[in-house]
């Protein structure tokens, strides 16, 4: 097959992606060796062997693949968001997202976090929204950017919103609370008195345990699980992300850094030091360019090989741009 990276945009690229998604979540079952991809009705079905459209590949053990021979350009858009897409449909997975300057914050002191990175990041956002079922914020995130937290950049759906509010301190007229485009739960102290909090049939209030003073964030994932929820999207902010990394809950953690200087402000990633450096975490990442900024996509869960071992791999110094 020739090289299709002419024809093709990112656009196109995503709304197959998505495409799959939803089809696999359908229920539909691909087969092994098959190849799909959008039909002439932009429809998400099996095409026959010499189809340029053909792009993904069904792998029984690896999951979504892609044809090698795809332009560099869309074998990285693919990269990217492929592990999301494989994930076990029946299992949680969960991925925390920060946008931070050169000097670690994500916000300025004033709470000004618009926008810390550029457009290729907000889109990634949007797409990140689009393949997970449930966008999870804290309530800092929630009063300081009152934000919408839907699809409306991408072709997509728009995820569940999952607001933790333990004091049930937020104002009820903000958008996500308002706007009844999409179900938003808001997690609160089982034992603080629950109160009608809103009219809107999409909202509902969940009380779970504290543990140490903190919401327990296992019992949060585990509510959001008995409802079908299982790719969760942790969006921030900084304490809120940092919540699920120290208790292990992160299957992926991505962190888009730009080139920007706050000098103060709010922190991204806070958790327990550690004395030496090498007890400290350092997962294995992959590194994505994204506009003006750069992605480090962190993978949780690949214990089983030594960083060390992973690194001796990679070239010595390369220009990714
Ligand atoms: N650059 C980015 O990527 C990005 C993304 C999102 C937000 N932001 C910015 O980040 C700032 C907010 O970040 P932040 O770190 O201050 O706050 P945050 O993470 O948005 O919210 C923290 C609050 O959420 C509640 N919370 C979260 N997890 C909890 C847990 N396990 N147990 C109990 N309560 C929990 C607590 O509410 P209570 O205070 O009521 O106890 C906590 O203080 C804003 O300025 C926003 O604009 C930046």
């Amino acid at each position: 097959m020739e090289c299709i990276s002419v024809e093709m945009n990112t656009k196109f690229i995503w709304n197959m992606l998505f495409a799959a998604i939803c089809w696999t979540k359908n229920g539909n079952t691909p087969g092994h060796g098959a190849r799909y991809g959008l039909d002439e009705k932009d429809k998400f079905s099996s095409l026959p062997i010499g189809d340029s459209r053909a792009i993904l590949v069904w792998d029984d053990s690896l999951g979504w693949t892609y044809f090698s021979d795809l332009s560099a350009e869309i074998r990285d858009f693919l990269d990217l968001y492929l592990p999301i897409c494989n994930s076990p449909l029946q299992k949680s997975f969960v991925i925390g997202h920060l946008g931070q300057g050169l000097d670690g914050y994500i916000a300025a002191s004033s709470g000004d976090s618009n926008y810390v990175t550029g457009r290729e990041n907000i889109l990634h956002l949007h797409r990140m929204r689009a393949l997970c079922d449930a966008v999870v914020v804290g309530a800092g995130t929630a009063l300081s950017d009152n934000p919408r937290l839907t699809t409306r950049e991408v072709k997509g759906k728009h995820p569940v919103r999952v607001i933790i509010d333990p004091q049930l301190r937020l104002p009820s007229d903000l958008s996500i609370f308002t706007d009844e485009v999409s179900e938003t739960l808001i997690f609160f102290d089982e034992k603080i008195k629950s109160h009608v909090f809103s009219k809107n049939e999409t909202v509902s209030l969940i009380g779970v345990p504290l543990i140490n003073g903190r919401l327990d964030l296992e019992s949060l994932l585990n509510a959001l699980n008995s409802r079908g929820l299982m790719t969760v999207f942790v969006e921030g902010g900084g304490k809120t992300v940092s919540g699920f990394l120290e208790k292990n809950l992160l299957n992926r953690l991505q962190i888009a850094i730009s080139p920007l200087v706050i000098g103060e402000g709010i922190p991204g990633i806070r958790v327990t030091p550690k004395k030496r450096l090498k007890d400290c975490l350092r997962p294995h990442s992959r590194v994505f360019r994204m506009g003006n900024d750069i992605l480090f996509d962190c993978d949780l869960r690949s214990i089983d090989r030594e960083v060390a071992e992973i690194d001796s791999e990679l070239p010595g110094i390369s220009r990714i741009n």
